[in-house]
């Protein structure tokens, strides 16, 4: 066994937090007060390879790993979870899931350019009947010979009203249950497909989340994904990636606070002395400190299965469940380290515990993650 990182990986995660910091930073407490997406950042983060990070370079990607896409991950999440959560979902639901599924056309019209950010892609399952229970899709597809019709409402989709490619999940025949189910490549501009005003939010506020609309959507036959009837396994199969990548947000959103947090108590003074002096401080460091890092082996392990070629399911889904508690409640822990200071923007904690939040609902809430956990336990 080795804990130790090889020196790509050390470049790798060096290059992501040089980024993070001298280009994430500057504008994020203005990007998270106006709700304003990091269209420009977006691009920036297309030319250095972090938006198609796994995809094989023939298809345009950086052909890395997934221990460095969770390195990537914590970096960019540990400022700035708005930008990283584009990152996640173009990477490793909408690129995983055409690279894995999807044909070689659909990977020549649309991975080449999703996995070097010349397009933003998006991922909708979500509905306002099938959120955590997403076999009971409300959204059809209609089987016209050539083509599908697409009717339905997806809601809080990530990239919403900024992707370019959508991959929509929609039930084609609703008697086959969770095997009638199927995934559709959908263009941006598409007749009939409306974007819906954006979620006003508690975090995250940089990304952009959209409720979608779609009316007598037309889509050519050739734009599903696998076979007929594959769309629910090809949704829960990439899920469980996503999850990796969630994981790895929550895990830098953690160790963001808690590196502000020892910062700041090794400079506030109370009492005669440095916070950081006083025990009931040290013992919040202490606390956070092995948390993250008992979060981080859950994501390294997770990213490791998924590189080996083992099941990733139930490792994946402990790391999102362990790290996403972790980052919640660490990042309340920071802002108590702060004082007052932890409850004003410029310090970044209150940002910190605010995004942390989200990273126990999406990609299956905390619950969800207990119920694949547990069947996946009983099933062994
Ligand atoms: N791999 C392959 N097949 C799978 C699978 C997996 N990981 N998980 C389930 N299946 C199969 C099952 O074997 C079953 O097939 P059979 O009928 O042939 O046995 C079929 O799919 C249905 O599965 P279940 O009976 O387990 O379905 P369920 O109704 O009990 O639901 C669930 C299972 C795990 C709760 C699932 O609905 C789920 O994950 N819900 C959460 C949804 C979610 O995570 N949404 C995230 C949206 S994307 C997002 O959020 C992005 C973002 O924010 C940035
Ligand atoms: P519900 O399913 O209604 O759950 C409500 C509560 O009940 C939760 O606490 C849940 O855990 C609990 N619950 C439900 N069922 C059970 C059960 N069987 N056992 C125990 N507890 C249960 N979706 C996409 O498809 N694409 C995206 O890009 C995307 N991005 C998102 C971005 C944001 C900012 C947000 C807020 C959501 C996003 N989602 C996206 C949707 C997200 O995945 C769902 O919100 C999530 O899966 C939960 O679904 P729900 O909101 O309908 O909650």
């Amino acid at each position: 066994m080795n804990f130790n990182l090889s020196e790509e990986h050390i470049m790798i995660r060096d290059a992501a937090r040089d980024f993070a910091r001298t280009e994430l930073l500057p504008g994020v407490i203005e990007r998270d007060n106006k709700q304003e997406f990091p269209k420009e950042l977006v691009k920036k983060m297309g030319d250095l390879g972090f938006l198609g990070i796994m995809v094989d370079p023939k298809y345009g990607g950086s052909g890395m790993d997934a221990i460095s896409y969770v390195l990537i991950m914590e970096e960019l999440s540990k400022i700035d979870a708005s930008a990283s959560v584009i990152v996640s979902v173009n990477n490793s639901l909408v690129c995983y899931g055409l690279e894995a599924y999807g044909s070689e056309d659909q990977k020549q019209k649309y991975l080449t350019k999703l996995a070097t950010g010349e397009f933003v892609g998006a991922f909708c399952l979500s509905e306002p009947e099938a959120g955590s229970d997403a076999t009971s899709q409300r959204t059809t597809a209609i089987d016209k010979g050539d083509h599908y019709i697409i009717n339905g409402t997806k809601n809080w989709i990530t990239s919403g009203g900024r992707a370019d490619v959508y991959l929509v999940i929609a039930q084609t025949d609703r008697d086959k249950g969770s095997h009638g189910i199927n995934a559709f490549i959908v263009e941006k501009g598409t007749k009939g497909f409306d974007i819906g005003p954006k979620e006003d939010k508690l975090g995250i506020r940089g990304s952009d989340t959209h409720t979608l609309q779609f009316n007598d959507v037309k889509v050519p036959k050739e734009n599903r994904i696998g076979v007929n009837g594959s769309g629910f396994r090809f949704a829960m199969k990439t899920l469980s990636g996503g999850r990796i990548g969630i994981a790895a947000q929550a895990l830098g959103i953690a160790s963001g606070a808690y590196e502000l947090a020892l910062k700041y108590s090794k400079e506030r003074k109370a009492f005669g002395t440095e916070i950081c002096n006083h025990q009931a401080i040290a013992f919040k460091l202490a606390d956070m400190y092995t948390d993250i890092e008992a979060a981080r082996m859950l994501v390294m392990k997770a990213a490791w299965d998924k590189d080996q070629g083992k099941n990733y399911d139930k490792s994946s889904a402990m790391a999102k469940l362990y790290a996403s508690k972790v980052a919640m409640e660490h990042t309340v822990e920071a802002v108590q380290i702060h004082g007052g200071n932890g409850f004003v923007k410029e310090y970044h904690v209150e940002r910190l515990m605010r995004d942390a939040k989200i990273t126990q609902i999406y990609e299956g809430t905390s619950e969800i993650q207990k119920i694949v956990i547990s069947r996946s336990l009983i099933k062994e």
